[in-house]
């Protein structure tokens, strides 16, 4: 069974995008498509960025664990909300850290907002600098609009059934790409 890592993204006090990380770990559980487990930016709490994880003399205990559980992790989604069209620093911030880790990872972008567009601005920059430091990047979406009327905090979704019909599609394509990266 593969092993998903979940990057929740958002630091911001009364996040809400945290929970859509809580319903994909629950649904990839739930449904035995993975393990999964949730990286959370808000708890790593990594510094600015002063220098890439090989440049850096002394990293910190969990600069280096976060670099191993990307590096292990078969696939990963983005739980990414939009601030002003783009992606929080937060995101930016422990993309750079890393390089060889990111290399040919299959990744799924979840895009968040409080509007009805569901962050899909922060989606196109994201998928530029994933494809850029050589990520692959998976083509369904899985944007949230509303998103504090579509889930609630134990990341349960307010419409279930409508809600797990597009998670199963947007992971279907995530699990394929794991598959076809396993073979080779
Ligand atoms: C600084 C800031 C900028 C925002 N800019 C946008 C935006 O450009 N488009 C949008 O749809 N929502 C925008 N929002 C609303 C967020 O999408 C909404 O607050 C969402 O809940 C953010 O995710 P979070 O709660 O996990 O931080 C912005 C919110 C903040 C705090």
């Amino acid at each position: 069974m593969p092993h998903i890592a979940i990057i929740s993204s958002s630091v911001r006090i009364e996040r809400k995008s945290h929970n859509v990380a809580l319903y994909f770990k629950n649904y990839l559980e739930n449904n035995n498509l993975s393990t999964a487990e949730i990286l959370d930016l808000k708890e790593y709490k990594f510094p600015i960025f002063e220098g890439t994880l090989k440049t850096l003399i002394d990293p910190a205990e969990n600069v280096l664990e976060y670099a191993a559980k990307i590096k292990s992790a078969d696939g990963i989604i983005i739980v990414t909300p939009e601030y002003n069209g783009g992606f929080p620093a937060s995101l930016k911030n422990a993309v750079d850290l890393l390089y060889d880790e990111w290399q040919g990872k299959p990744i799924s972008i979840s895009t968040v907002s409080a509007g009805i567009f569901g962050g899909a601005q922060a989606l196109v920059s994201l998928q530029f600098i994933l494809w850029k430091i050589g990520a692959y990047t998976v083509t369904n979406m899985f944007p949230v609009p509303n998103v504090s009327k579509s889930f609630d905090d134990k990341g349960n979704a307010l419409d279930k059934i409508a809600t797990d019909k597009l998670a199963k599609v947007f992971l279907s394509e995530l699990i394929e790409s794991i598959e076809a990266n396993k073979q080779g």
